[in-house]
């Protein structure tokens, strides 16, 4: 019985992993086919009690795995089917059909994922493991992680009805203790994005329309204390590398840049972004002084984009590099909305590969990869 639902999940996953990470299937073939040994414990690890009862073979046990809390800058597809990261034309590069990304194709959590070894599809969503059968439950979410980021959210709740930060921890928290009880967590690690939701919904909330830059400002340490609360409750539930991102540079985001027809970035929003930036950067230096471990790593979305859309050597790759790919017709218009007709009320560029935007928020999976290649020194200390 366990052996056909192995084969089935294999099969499967094998299936999902040629849509979303093409060389990973490299992974599942080595482990099916036991052509090398698995790898043995670290030194000091006992297996677990749980390893004979359920015969998980140690692979599952120690392999790495990755728990991802955030926004749409780290959702795979968490997000509900109404929302625009299910529709047309998002996922078209990869995997040609919706993915709940909120980009053409692979985004932060992708390339993250990747880059620690975390074979198959990567983390599984959550909303996406909850609704399935029991193979997946003994092995899809185990082995891989688990991303419970929902796009729209924050650390307080926001303008859309989905779990922010805190419950996301309830829900991680929940699973731990009924899923993953008896695996290792020691070399997981965990990934964080706030990208700026928090701040939208307080403009939303204000009774008149005249927020000033002040009010931003004061409300950022807010923002930065409870997001500094939720990265030690992380590590408090046990995983000992956590990479925080830092807010991505919003003022060059083509949402603000549209108003200088994509000129230049915004500084007046680059001033709330530096103050949060700062706050955080020096929140997560105390506490690795504090705990004198280690476990927090600050991924600097803010320079890695800047580097990117400002950089001589990016210059060819990303021209107009302040403008989105795929953008409303009218300014009421969202990539992806449709009329009564299902006819598209947006444009896509011709050539996506050499947008960095991909909408008015969030990067192409061409965007992601050239921040992440600026991120890859930095991610060495979450090893
Ligand atoms: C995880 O690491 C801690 C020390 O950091 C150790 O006490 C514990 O035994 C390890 N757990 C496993 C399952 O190896
Ligand atoms: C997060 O959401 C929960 C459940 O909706 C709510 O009770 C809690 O107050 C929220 N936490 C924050 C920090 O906003
Ligand atoms: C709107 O808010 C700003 C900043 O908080 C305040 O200075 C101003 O007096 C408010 N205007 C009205 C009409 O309430
Ligand atoms: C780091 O220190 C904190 C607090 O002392 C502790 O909870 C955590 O388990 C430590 N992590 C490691 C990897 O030792």
């Amino acid at each position: 019985m366990a052996f056909r639902q192995m084969n089935f999940y294999v099969i499967l996953l094998f299936l999902v992993s040629l849509f979303a990470h093409q060389n990973a299937v490299h992974g599942w073939w080595w482990w099916h086919h036991h052509h090398q040994p698995l790898p043995a414990p670290a030194p000091g690890q006992a297996p677990s009690p749980w390893h004979h009862h359920h015969a998980y073979p140690d692979f599952f046990h120690y392999h790495k795995k990755i728990f991802v809390f955030g926004d749409s800058y780290a959702d795979t597809g968490n997000s509900r089917l109404t929302e625009e990261s299910w529709h047309c034309p998002y996922g078209m590069t990869i995997p040609r059909v919706p993915s709940g990304r909120y980009s053409d194709g692979l985004i932060l959590t992708d390339f993250f994922a990747k880059r620690f070894g975390v074979i198959g599809p990567g983390p599984v969503p959550f909303q996406q493991w909850r609704k399935m059968i029991s193979p997946f439950h003994l092995f899809g979410s185990s082995i891989f992680g688990m991303n419970f980021a929902h796009g729209g959210t924050g650390v307080f709740d926001t303008l859309v009805s989905a779990p922010n930060m805190t419950a996301q921890i309830d829900l991680f928290e929940q699973v731990m203790s009924s899923h993953y009880r008896g695996f290792d967590l020691n070399n997981s690690i965990a990934l964080v994005t706030n990208s700026g939701n928090d701040y939208a919904a307080f403009m939303h909330n204000q009774d008149n329309d005249t927020v000033v830059a002040a009010d931003l400002l004061g409300f950022s340490p807010k923002v930065t204390d409870q997001l500094v609360s939720n990265l030690k409750r992380i590590q408090a539930l046990g995983i000992k590398k956590i990479a925080v991102a830092s807010l991505p540079p919003l003022g060059c985001l083509p949402r603000v840049t549209v108003s200088n027809s994509y000129k230049h970035c915004d500084d007046t929003v680059g001033s709330l972004v530096d103050t949060h930036n700062g706050a955080l950067s020096k929140s997560v230096g105390d506490l690795n002084q504090a705990t004198a471990n280690n476990t927090f790593v600050l991924l600097d979305l803010d320079k890695a984009f800047k580097d990117v859309l400002q950089g001589k050597e990016y210059a060819y790759r990303f021209p107009d590099s302040l403008r989105g790919c795929c953008v409303g017709k009218t300014s009421y218009n969202y990539c992806g909305d449709v009329d009564k007709q299902w006819r598209p009320l947006y444009t896509v560029c011709p050539n996506r590969l050499r947008s960095f935007f991909w909408d008015m928020d969030h990067p192409t999976m061409s965007g992601w990869e050239a921040v992440f290649e600026r991120l890859l020194p930095t991610l060495q200390l979450l090893e």
